[in-house]
């Protein structure tokens, strides 16, 4: 078993990752400091795999568990299924010292972390993450939060786990398209922080799409080690932790315009990170070479690089970016690359280079980058919105 520790005081926890650990989930809980009611929050599809033996592994350690199942998506980090949970924690008499347990994907993290951080005004919380996104990105770090109508994650609070326990086999049942979206936020790690977890990436992805477990194994605590060294030295956001959003911009913006669960997180991520290589490219000194292998990383990985937008999308999506919370002054701030291993966060981008970049992104290759451009005075980026929606996988 390997052990990441996330160093942040009184809220320090620690993140095991190794075969096997859903069933000692009782023993690792009742190390910690907690109550003997808990929940155990997760959704359809995790259910019938693992919610038995998580159920079964804390009655062991005489843990009351109350399990609760939500439908399975995006759709689910939501107010309406937030109050559900209340309630049923309500029911089964969760007090200050009781602790949810999230077990799934990003989805159930988020949601269930937001619950258990404004439940009795915050009760503990364990994070079990059983999809490869939620291993090396949203169990860790403390976001949670919910979606509004109008936008991901518009409400959330930081609450850290009380401790993280990423079982590798649980990989073993999540579909290949899952698979290949948390390797998008992999990937990501090697740009933003570390160029020989990149190089290690490009050597051994035929392993990793095969879900070698030895490989998987040193992949997942390498992230679970960049995130954990970013969460600490800037906890809330003020900074640094901004890096972790690199190609998260216009991802979250093509997921929004698209509808949301018509990409999953790390495709859109995907796409997300080539148009912020480009912008890279034009701005920040990313070489072409490095550039390309970015972006080959992320084909070798089966990810989509490349989106069709008409011009009325491209505004929509322009319109989506000046509303995404990384803005300031209405303006969005992007993450770029210098070279890979080191990015610059906070960067401002002339609205004519967005525009250009989106423009250049029905191309896959990293050569079809447009000309930076200047800003123009009073220019408007695009001609108003159409209706048509033509947004497409490639
Ligand atoms: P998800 O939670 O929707 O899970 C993907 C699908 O796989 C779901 O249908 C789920 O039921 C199923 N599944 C999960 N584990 C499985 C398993 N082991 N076997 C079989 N099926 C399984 O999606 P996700 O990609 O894990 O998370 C996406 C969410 O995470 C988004 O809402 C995103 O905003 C959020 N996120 C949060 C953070 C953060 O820091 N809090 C970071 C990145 C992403
Ligand atoms: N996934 C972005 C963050 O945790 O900050």
């Amino acid at each position: 078993m390997r052990t990441v520790k996330v160093s942040l005081g009184s809220r320090s926890y620690r993140i095991r990752i190794g075969d096997d650990l859903l069933d000692v989930l009782g023993r690792e809980c009742s190390r910690l400091d907690l109550g003997k009611r808990c929940a155990v929050i997760t959704d359809t599809r995790v259910a019938p795999h693992y919610a038995d033996r998580i159920l079964r592994a804390l009655g062991a350690q005489d843990f009351h568990p109350r399990l609760i199942v939500i439908p399975a998506g995006e759709s689910s980090k939501s107010l309406p299924v937030v109050d559900r949970c209340y309630q049923e924690l309500s029911d089964h008499r969760l007090d200050r010292q009781s602790f949810v347990v999230a077990l799934g994907g990003g989805v159930v993290g988020d949601l269930a972390g937001f619950v258990a951080a404004t439940y009795l005004r915050g009760i503990g919380f364990v994070q079990v993450p059983t999809t490869l996104l939620a291993q090396v990105d949203s169990s860790v770090g403390g976001k949670v939060g919910i979606n509004l109508r109008s936008a991901k994650n518009l409400v959330g609070a930081f609450h850290q786990p009380k401790l993280v326990l990423t079982d590798l086999r649980v990989l073993d049942t999540l579909p290949p398209r899952e698979f290949r979206s948390g390797l998008a936020e992999v990937i990501k790690y090697g740009v933003i922080w570390d160029p020989a977890l990149f190089r290690l990436l490009e050597r051994s992805m035929g392993k990793i799409l095969s879900r070698d477990r030895a490989v998987l194994a040193r992949v997942i605590a390498r992230c679970c080690d960049i995130k954990a060294e970013v969460v600490t030295q800037d906890e809330q956001e003020g900074g640094l932790r901004a890096i972790l959003n690199f190609g998260h911009t216009i991802g979250h913006g093509i997921e929004a315009l698209a509808g949301y669960g018509r990409y999953l997180h790390g495709e859109a991520v995907a796409i997300g990170m080539v148009a912020a290589c480009r912008l890279s490219h034009a701005l920040t000194g990313l070489s072409r070479d490095e550039g390309a292998r970015i972006v080959n990383l992320l084909k070798q990985a089966g990810l989509p690089v490349s989106v069709q937008l008409t011009h009325p999308r491209r505004t929509r999506l322009f319109e989506i970016l000046s509303l995404d919370k990384k803005t300031s002054g209405g303006r969005p701030r992007f993450v770029l690359a210098h070279r890979i291993g080191h990015v610059l966060h906070g960067q401002e981008v002339p609205p004519q280079s967005i525009a250009d970049t989106l423009a250049s992104l029905s191309g896959s290759e990293f050569n079809s980058l447009a000309t930076p451009s200047r800003p123009r005075s009073r220019q408007q980026p695009c001609p108003p919105a159409g209706k048509e929606n033509d947004v497409q996988r490639e």
